[in-house]
């Protein structure tokens, strides 16, 4: 992974590739540090500016070269637009843009500062750690598959970062949240490579695999703070539990079911409990509702909530929340065949609730209600499941907002703030109990499809609601934000976007 680090150094001195500094839209640079870079450079910056009609638009970039009259080879202004529009998540963008800039640029070695702080209040610590967030993540590429030329040949890499500061404060808050930065997007890059490795990889025991290896004894953070254990539910202690709705979606496919508690326990005893509940479909071809071919392009990501799971845990020994974690996900691929389960069956899940399977396309519920029971049994305070679950979610709220659906609103209120802070998009839709009706069955308590088009996302929701009790509880449907077909920012590439790890991190550190 590319070096961050932070110096308590005068940024102008520093030998590098590329040097990078920021101007405010309409700003002047008599003052600062892009004042005294112009100095140096005889006023050819302020030429510069002129001559790109430059005007520090939010990511408006301009490079050129020093020609050695500095000790860095080039020199960057980036635009951070409008100083009232200013905050963290826009400092996130920033950070990506740098990235991505200075990548182009070809540069090794790039020196910058800690854009903003004092804006709008914004301190050194949260400053490092958004810059931090949008660098890592913005740098992430997905090239495991690509072949030997491309390797060799395009794959080049900013090396280092520097972030020069002159207060010796701010250069320690800066590095605590830098180090917080690295944590997170560790745990985010994993979430993403396991939704973007192909599904004939990506099968339901590699999955509950990597899960297990967070738990190996030995693995360094296991013995610095709080530590991962892991309990695995092969198929057949799913069936001893009682778990016939998540094992018949697996039942068309070659690849048996298996299910995953990960735990993690504070150093501390801790009297709150919390359980993250991720889908965990490998591939979802539709089973016999087939999926026509476009629809089933992207799926191999519909094991995303999961992959935020393993992502979180990832990342958990290292932040040290004080609150009990637990983990869950039944990880089934959806698939075809002469043993698949059929529209008309009827399933029993683990909390005795029957269910009349209408579509095997509806499979991501199914194999939650087992879940969810499960989960249930725990007793926690609060419960969270994440699931790339409705279409219907994707054309309610578009790519770039997941639903937050709940029973609780203290709980609500509480993602909404962390999701913001984070800068993952969430949006609530209301679990309205009328539309009950809309899932009844003939032949069975509830049925797995709703009323034809009207209000996917919350049918499936209330689906949900029969196996959760009275536990304060949360279903985010992740269908939008989990997969980027399009890049709609700077701190997403193309694929897995590991939507919901620093969420649930600022949520579980924030009790
Ligand atoms: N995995 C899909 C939902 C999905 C769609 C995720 C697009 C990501 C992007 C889910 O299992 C599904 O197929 N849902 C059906 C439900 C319907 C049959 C009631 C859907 O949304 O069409
Ligand atoms: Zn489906
Ligand atoms: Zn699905």
């Amino acid at each position: 992974m590319m070096n961050i680090s932070i110096k308590q150094a005068q940024v102008i001195d520093q030998p590098c590739d590329l040097l990078v500094l920021s101007l405010f839209q309409s700003t002047t640079i008599t003052g600062g540090v892009v004042g005294e870079l112009n100095k140096c450079l005889e006023g050819a910056l302020a030429q510069a500016i002129k001559q790109d009609r430059f005007e520090g638009k939010f990511g408006e970039w301009l490079i050129f070269p020093t020609f050695g009259k500095m000790k860095a080879k080039k020199i960057a202004l980036i635009g951070l637009g409008d100083r009232s529009a200013f905050d963290l998540d826009a400092l996130r963008k920033i950070g990506a843009h740098i990235l991505r800039r200075s990548r182009e640029a070809k540069a090794e070695r790039v020196t910058t500062i800690l854009h903003g702080v004092g804006t709008a209040g914004l301190l050194a610590r949260d400053v490092a750690q958004a810059l931090g967030e949008g660098m890592w993540l913005g740098a992430y590429r997905f090239h495991t598959y690509k072949g030997v030329n491309f390797k060799k040949k395009e794959q080049f890499e900013v090396r280092e970062i520097l972030i020069c500061e002159t207060e010796r404060v701010k250069v320690v808050a800066g590095e605590r949240g830098m180090a917080e930065a690295r944590v997170l997007s560790e745990g985010v890059m994993l979430a993403r490579d396991l939704v973007n490795t192909p599904s004939m990889e990506m099968t339901p025991s590699r999955l509950a695999e990597v899960a297990q290896s967070l738990a190996r004894p030995g693995s360094p953070p296991a013995r610095r703070a709080g530590r991962i254990s892991v309990q695995m539910l092969s198929a057949a202690k799913m069936e001893k539990l009682g778990m016939r709705a998540a094992l018949v979606v697996a039942q068309g496919s070659q690849h048996p079911a298996v299910g995953v508690h990960l735990i993690y326990r504070p150093k501390q005893k801790s009297k709150k409990k919390i359980v993250i509940i991720g889908k965990a479909v490998t591939f979802d071809s539709g089973g016999l509702s087939l999926k026509p071919a476009d629809g089933m392009m992207a799926m191999k990501c519909d094991m995303a909530g999961a992959a935020t799971v393993i992502g979180l845990f990832q990342a958990l020994p290292k932040l040290a929340p004080h609150v009990e974690v637990h983990g869950i996900f039944l990880a089934v691929e959806n698939m075809p065949s002469g043993t698949a389960y059929r529209p008309g069956d009827v399933v029993k899940a683990m909390n005795g609730t029957t269910i009349e399977v209408l579509n095997t396309d509806a499979e991501g519920r199914v194999t939650l209600a087992d879940a969810l029971s499960y989960a249930s049994g725990l007793k926690p305070d609060a419960m969270i499941d994440l699931a790339t679950l409705t279409g219907a979610c994707v054309v309610a709220l578009g790519d770039d907002l997941s639903a937050i659906m709940s029973n609780d609103r203290k709980l609500t209120d509480r993602l909404l703030a962390s999701a913001k802070e984070a800068g993952e998009g969430l949006w609530e839709l209301p679990l309205f109990q009328p539309y009950q009706e809309l899932i009844k069955s003939k032949i069975a308590d509830i049925k797995n499809i709703g009323g034809g088009r009207s209000a996917g996302a919350i049918t499936a929701g209330l689906f949900l609601s029969h196996f959760v009790g009275k536990i304060p509880w949360a279903h985010l449907d992740i269908a939008g934000p989990a997969y980027a077909e399009k890049e709609t920012r700077p701190d997403i590439s193309y694929g897995g976007t590991g939507y919901g790890v620093r969420l649930l991190a600022r949520y579980l550190q924030g009790l």
